[in-house]
């Protein structure tokens, strides 16, 4: 179930930014720039645990543990943010933990770990556009970012490997490009990007920092300022867009 972990009073009227994986280190870079950049608006942030959210005047904080359940009444509890929201950033993907290693070779292929890949990287960020979608629907210009990677390039895979990782990615991207197909019906107000962050220096990718080239590694904060102009930019009703950090597309 969803709890509110701080509360601070806010404008009933203010533009409204959703962050969904607040713990994220790029969502949290993503977080900061938008307060100062809009000192206005209030931002709702949720991830799983209260430890990993903030907390401050304008920012609303709910925990979810991501069930239909937890949705369903964080949608309850948001339901006066309905036409306000103008920003929209889901974070939440797992490269490695305690279970899952990203695969080197065919024989690392279990069952239960790619189920797992795609379950939190794939079919969670679905279930949010699912739930989001009665509250983003209106005339207010909204723009939705997912956090995808480049090696959910179908095209763009050269290396292989990472087995899981990369079809949740790339599943992913069929189930964006999928919902904006459908927004682009019940609601064109809404645009639609999935956004490759680059190699960014943060827990998901610290074990794989040293076959990354010198120079390489982007911080948070870097491809958080990327993300929110990529953000700013206009879309198209009924079609997401791929791009990367340096604003260039990727193909799908
Ligand atoms: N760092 C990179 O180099 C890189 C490259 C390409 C793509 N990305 C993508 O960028 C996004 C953000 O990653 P980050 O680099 O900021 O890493 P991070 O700081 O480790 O954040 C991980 C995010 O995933 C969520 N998460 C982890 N395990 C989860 C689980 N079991 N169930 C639900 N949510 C879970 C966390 O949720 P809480 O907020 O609830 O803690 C948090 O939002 C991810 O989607 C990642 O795939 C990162």
């Amino acid at each position: 179930m969803s709890i509110s972990a701080a509360a601070a009073p806010v404008n009933a009227s203010a533009p409204v930014a959703l962050i969904i994986g607040a713990g994220s280190h790029i969502g949290r870079a993503a977080l900061s720039q938008l307060q100062a950049q809009q000192p206005d608006w209030e931002i709702v942030a949720i991830a799983r645990h209260a430890d990993a959210l903030p907390a401050g005047p304008g920012i609303r904080a709910l925990t979810t543990d991501h069930s239909d359940a937890s949705l369903q009444a964080i949608a309850a509890q948001l339901a006066d943010v309905r036409g306000r929201v103008q920003r929209v950033i889901l974070c939440l993907g797992v490269l490695h933990n305690e279970r899952l290693r990203p695969e080197k070779r065919l024989e690392d292929l279990q069952s239960d770990t790619v189920l797992e890949y795609l379950r939190i990287n794939a079919v969670l960020p679905a279930l949010w556009l699912k739930t989001l979608l009665p509250l983003l629907t209106g005339p207010v210009a909204c723009s939705v970012a997912v956090l995808s990677a480049r090696v959910g390039s179908i095209a763009d895979n050269r290396k292989g490997g990472w087995y899981g990782y990369r079809a949740s990615k790339a599943a992913l991207n069929m189930l964006l490009q999928t919902t904006a197909i459908e927004y682009g019906r019940r609601a064109p107000n809404v645009s639609l990007l999935a956004y490759h962050p680059g190699t960014v220096d943060t827990p998901l990718s610290a074990p794989f920092h040293r076959s990354v080239p010198e120079g390489v590694l982007l911080q948070p904060e870097q491809t958080a300022a990327c993300l929110l102009t990529q953000m700013d930019l206009p879309g198209t009703p009924g079609t997401a867009r791929f791009v990367d950090y340096a604003g260039e597309s990727v193909p799908w």
